[in-house]
């Protein structure tokens, strides 16, 4: 996979804390631990840009990373990677304050053009579902993917992807940060993202 030239901008907590917003972005949203950072760091072909860990609950901070148009045609852009929502084990303090930061991102940001929304291909929840609610609510772009296809044998992985689309009545693409699988399509899908007039 080529590398696109990407670099982290800055870390905030609010929406004082935003760097100008003078690129269009696209958003990575999903449960704590879901593989949030690993996808933007596969679609970007860097190892490390998103911090990725085993640990749930890793990125706590809104982190802005500015990505270089690849060609002419490509669209420059920023990457927005969210903390995760839904982990337990988070004190409680420290969860209370995520849900109203990645709300008040979403909500504030005008430059946000739409959400890649992450599901783990084996769960879906309720969570999820309101989140494509709350998406489409907004009149923002979405973009469903399915992580961790690596993880269900092949013969399972079109089904698991089936499922994930009935329960979230939209189209699934089904993904591995791990083997690269479906990168093209997500990339396709967000290039779309780009290029949709805002409304
Ligand atoms: P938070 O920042 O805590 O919200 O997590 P996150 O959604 O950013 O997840 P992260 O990318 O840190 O990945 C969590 C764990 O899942 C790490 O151990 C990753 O190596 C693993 N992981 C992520 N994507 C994949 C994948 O496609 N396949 C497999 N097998 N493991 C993955
Ligand atoms: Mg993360």
């Amino acid at each position: 996979m080529k590398t696109l030239k990407a670099e982290f901008v800055t870390s905030a907590t609010e929406p004082s804390q935003f760097p100008p917003g003078n690129l269009p972005e696209i958003a990575f949203a999903g449960r704590s631990n879901v593989g949030k950072s690993s996808l933007l760091n596969a679609l970007l072909g860097h190892k490390n840009l998103a911090r990725v860990s085993r640990t749930p609950g890793r990125t706590r901070l809104v982190n802005f990373f500015r990505v270089a148009a690849s060609d002419k045609k490509g669209a420059a852009c920023m990457f927005v990677d969210l903390p995760g929502y839904g982990y337990a084990k988070v004190a409680k303090a420290v969860q209370e304050q995520w849900g109203p930061m990645i709300e008040s991102y979403l909500s504030a940001r005008s430059v946000l053009r739409g959400v890649v929304l992450l599901t783990d291909v084996r769960r879906g929840e309720q969570d999820e579902i309101n989140l494509v609610r709350w998406v489409h609510e907004r009149g923002l772009g979405l973009v469903a993917v399915a992580t961790k296809i690596d993880k269900l044998p092949r013969g399972q992985r079109a089904q698991g992807i089936r499922d994930l689309e009935a329960l979230l009545a939209v189209p699934v693409i089904g993904c591995s940060a791990e083997t690269g699988e479906g990168m093209d399509a997500a990339w396709k899908a967000i290039r779309e993202l780009l290029l949709r007039p805002r409304v």
